[in-house]
């Protein structure tokens, strides 16, 4: 991937690096941040003031339309060391279009792509000593974009803001997860906004996956909104199922956020000759499955959780428990590939990996 975009951009360093100060052997997820982010603002109908400076607060007003209305979108994205110590990010340019197209939905502008993706391979090159090299880390990468207006009139705002930042990461699930079947609470309906990466969503998840935390649960499945019958996604990931040698997943409809890591495990199955089939899977046929012994993996795909193997799934009280880990070949086979082309072990000849 090169970078053959114009961006005109202005760049203040930091005079008080903290990279000394953070262990970067061990990161804990979302804590940290690195020295710089990007900032851009959106007024009078075009995107200006592109810059990248320290980073830093950012202060508010208390009629900011964001903090209101919801209207606010994010992405998350990686970035890997590879053996030589350069910085490699996996699929941006995917991130920049959904981006787009969360915004979209939500009645927000589109980032130029030189923004987007020129300002963070700028970002990256100046925190590169940031991102962590041991095995399971990553720079975690968040770009967000929220309405600016200080205006409590309810109706699109006219200004927005957008930011990159950057947090050295460790993994997100340390272990496999266990979760629990929602059969009462709904993330997303059709024509809703499930499938746009919007603050909103996560906000109306809190507090049904407390309540599955509550009963001693990772992570709430959750179903559709009609009848609760289908799996749809995991919140903080896609979900996938093997039975009978099947991959079967939730397709890309307006309820189910069209994952950048699902993608790409679909298409290593494909090229690999795994049956997929992009369809919900039935909570009663998961279940069904796992009691006759066809159910063979379970997993959650996602940039945060990467590959999080499932190994209990609740359902109206009764927990099933999933086949050892160490006996799930598909999805430790695909992890180990993803992390080879991620950190450039292997040849990246799907166009996936910007350099930097
Ligand atoms: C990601 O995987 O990048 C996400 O945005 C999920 C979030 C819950 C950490």
């Amino acid at each position: 991937m090169e970078n053959t975009l114009a961006l005109d951009l202005t760049i203040e360093k930091t005079a008080h690096s903290r990279l000394s100060q953070v262990d970067l052997k061990q990161p804990i997820f979302g804590r940290t941040f690195t020295d710089h982010m990007l900032s851009a603002d959106y007024m009078g109908g075009k995107w200006t003031n592109v810059r990248i400076m320290p980073y830093q607060d950012i202060s508010i007003s208390p009629a900011l339309s964001a903090i209101h209305y919801g209207q606010s979108i994010f992405e998350g994205l990686k970035a890997y060391k590879n053996a030589e110590g350069e910085v490699l990010c996996f699929r941006p340019d995917e991130n920049f279009k959904r981006m787009n197209k969360s915004a979209v939905r939500m009645c927000m502008p589109t980032i130029p792509e030189e923004i987007f993706m020129g300002g963070l391979r700028e970002l990256l090159n100046l925190d590169r000593d940031w991102v962590p090299a041991g095995e399971g880390c990553s720079l975690y990468i968040r770009p967000v974009m929220f309405a600016t207006d200080a205006f409590i009139g309810l109706r699109p705002s006219e200004t927005y803001k957008f930011l990159i930042f950057c947090s050295p990461a460790g993994v997100y699930y340390s272990a496999p997860v266990k979760v629990k079947v929602e059969t009462r609470y709904t993330r997303a309906a059709e024509g809703g906004t499930g499938a746009a990466k919007a603050a909103g969503n996560y906000a109306a998840a809190m507090y049904p996956t407390k309540l599955a935390y509550q009963e001693g649960f990772d992570q709430v499945l959750w179903t559709d909104a009609k009848e609760h019958r289908y799996i749809e996604e995991a919140g903080s990931m896609n979900i996938m199922f093997i039975i009978n040698g099947t991959i079967i997943t939730a397709p890309e409809t307006d309820t189910v956020l069209p994952g950048i890591t699902r993608k790409s495990v679909l298409q290593l199955a494909r090229e690999w000759g795994v049956p997929v089939e992009e369809r919900k899977p039935g909570v009663a046929e998961v279940i069904q499955a796992i009691q006759n012994g066809t159910l063979q993996e379970a997993f959650g795909v996602g940039t945060a959780a990467t590959i999080a193997h499932i190994k209990t799934i609740g359902y109206e009280g009764q927990l099933y428990e999933l086949p050892d880990v160490a006996n799930r070949p598909f999805s430790n086979r695909v992890y180990q590939e993803l992390e080879d082309i991620k950190r450039g072990r292997k040849a990246d000849t799907r166009g996936w990996v910007m350099k930097i």
